[in-house]
């Protein structure tokens, strides 16, 4: 198994997916990652819901394409590509990000990350959820298995937990398409680390990342 700095630098969203099965004991050992990450006051407050179901999850789809269809798509036609992003790299993963919408529901399993109310103001919230998404991504990916951080039902939040027949008080914050890739893992592309990392003082450059 590769170690952890490669897994890191090797979890892509992996947009096309097989129809294959996907063991239960391996969905076992994501959620095992994923609760193992830190969360508020240890409150445990997240939930995650396995969809297998295909009426569930094409119920949800309708919701997440439409986001595509009304906001995601125009963004991607007009938008300038991100830092350290070819307009080429931009194009290829705008038709990733299509072929995802159409065949969300596709996918043989999701885990839906959740979380039940509580008392954190909203730019708080997630951070009892996140860590463990990152954690699921990360295991997903040792596991030799594909998927994508998704939120984009979220546009349409409402709808799409009542399709997921979540209780009152609990929301969705995530949903993760999950399956064996179709294609190969490589590396991430971001930007350099010193347009992003200052010292002291904003925008003042770090040297230890000064060539990265
Ligand atoms: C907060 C967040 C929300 C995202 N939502 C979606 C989504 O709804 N659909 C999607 O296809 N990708 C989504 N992504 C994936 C990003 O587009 C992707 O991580 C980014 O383009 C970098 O590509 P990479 O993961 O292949 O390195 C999301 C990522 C993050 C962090």
């Amino acid at each position: 198994m590769p170690d952890l700095f490669e897994i890191m630098g090797t979890t892509r969203s992996m947009r096309r997916l097989k129809p294959d099965p996907v063991p239960d004991d391996l969905i076992k050992k994501i959620l095992e990652a994923g609760t193992s990450a830190a969360n508020g006051g240890n409150n445990q407050t997240w939930r995650f819901l396995v969809v297998k179901d295909q009426a569930i999850k094409k119920a949800v789809q309708v919701w997440y394409k439409k986001a595509f269809d009304e906001v995601i798509g125009p963004r991607y036609a007009t938008q300038a590509p991100p830092p350290g992003i070819t307009g080429d790299k931009y194009k290829r993963q705008h038709s990733a990000v299509e072929y995802l919408t159409e065949h969300f529901h596709e996918a043989p399993v999701w885990i839906v990350a959740c979380l039940v109310d509580g008392p954190n103001p909203a730019r708080m919230a997630g951070a009892s959820i996140y860590p463990a998404v990152q954690n699921m991504l990360l295991a997903i990916r040792a596991l030799g298995l594909g998927s994508t951080l998704t939120t984009r039902h979220m546009l349409y939040a409402k709808e799409a937990d009542a399709a997921l027949g979540l209780p009152d008080g609990v929301h969705s914050y995530a949903i993760l398409p999950i399956g064996y890739p179709m294609g190969k893992f490589g590396p991430v592309g971001r930007g350099k680390l010193s347009d992003f990392v200052f010292l002291d003082k904003w925008e003042q450059p770090y040297p230890a990342v000064a060539e990265s």
